[in-house]
């Protein structure tokens, strides 16, 4: 049986966070989004007013719909004001040592009725849940970028996860109107197990000359239907993002396709972490991006 959610903890405004906390509300939840200053607090809430402002612009929806969404978020820097909510999602940095913490200092805070969710996309959700004070009540929530757009959200049960969280988690993704998949604490889960060694194989193929960064972009949009190319898929989920996720990864698997290509080692030490940084596989700082003549 799964519990009653009516209010939702957002740990994280970031590229995840922000969209996670849009899509509760628009499904009707009250929530609570948490960040760890003003400044990036205010860059959070300043990305979910743009993306409601836009489907107004659109037509997609009415500006009361809109003022609605927006009235059942509320910003916060400090954890007690997630105390009563009945299940929290944390989209922190993908640094198992600071989620640890977080979910210390949270168990202490939270309702203990409460469900803890990970949306980790690589680390093993038995790490946090067997820290997190309640381990019967974690699950992974895994969401893909942009959260408002991608249906898909992978369920994740790990060794400990009760029933009834299980069944809270799959009830409160298809309440959101997401597909929600089942899937074992594997690094990787479904998508990112396949997807990871894609995107890096797409690096190899760069280094080994097979095409340009443009090329190989191009070919995989024209020749196998995707959105997006490889490379501007890295750039868009963020270099840094699937450096973390492949290190766990290789860690875990020990499996050459999930290694570090050189070309986005050196990407790092540089600050090419992709879109967000500006610059990655291309550069962002034009009307259009180009290919970035550095790599
Ligand atoms: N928030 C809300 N809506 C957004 C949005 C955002 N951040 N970005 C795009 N949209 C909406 C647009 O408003 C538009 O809506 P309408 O069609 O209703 O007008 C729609 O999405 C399409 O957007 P655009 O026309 O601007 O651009 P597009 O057609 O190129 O689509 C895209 C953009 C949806 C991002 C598409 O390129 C795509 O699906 N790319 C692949 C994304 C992907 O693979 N994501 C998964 C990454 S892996 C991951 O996240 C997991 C992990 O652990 C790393």
């Amino acid at each position: 049986m799964a519990q009653q959610i009516e209010k939702v903890g957002v740990l994280g405004a970031g590229l995840m966070g922000h969209g996670i906390a849009q899509v509760a509300a628009q499904a009707g939840y009250q929530v609570v989004v948490r960040e760890v200053d003003e400044a990036a607090l205010k860059r959070g809430i300043g990305r979910i007013e743009k993306q409601l402002a836009r489907a107004v612009e659109k037509g997609k929806s009415t500006q009361e719909e809109a003022d609605a969404v927006r009235g059942r978020i509320q910003g916060t820097i400090d954890y007690r004001d997630l105390a009563d909510c009945d299940l929290v999602i944390e989209a922190i940095t993908e640094s198992l040592q600071a989620k640890l913490e977080m979910w210390k200092e949270l168990n202490e805070i939270i309702k203990p009725e409460a469900v803890f969710a990970t949306n980790t996309s690589s680390l093993a959700v038995i790490d946090q849940a067997a820290v997190s004070g309640r381990p019967s009540r974690f699950v992974g929530l895994h969401y893909f970028n942009p959260a408002q757009v991608m249906k898909l959200v992978e369920v994740v049960r790990c060794v400990t996860t009760s029933d009834e969280a299980f069944a809270t988690a799959m009830e409160f993704a298809r309440s959101e109107g997401k597909l929600a998949i089942p899937t074992k604490d594997k690094a990787g889960f479904i998508v990112n197990r396949l997807l990871v060694p894609y995107l890096l194989d797409a690096v190899r193929a760069y280094e080994e000359g097979v095409g340009s960064v443009g090329e190989i972009d191009e070919a995989m949009k024209a020749g196998a239907g995707h959105p997006m190319g490889p490379l501007t898929l890295a750039d868009f989920v963020g270099l840094d993002t699937l450096g973390s996720i492949c290190d766990v990864m290789f860690d875990e698997f020990r499996e050459r396709r999930f290694a570090r290509p050189p070309t986005l080692r050196k990407m790092l030490s540089a600050g090419w972490f992709g879109r967000k940084s500006g610059m990655g596989f291309y550069d962002y700082s034009g009307e259009t991006p180009t290919e970035n003549p550095g790599i």
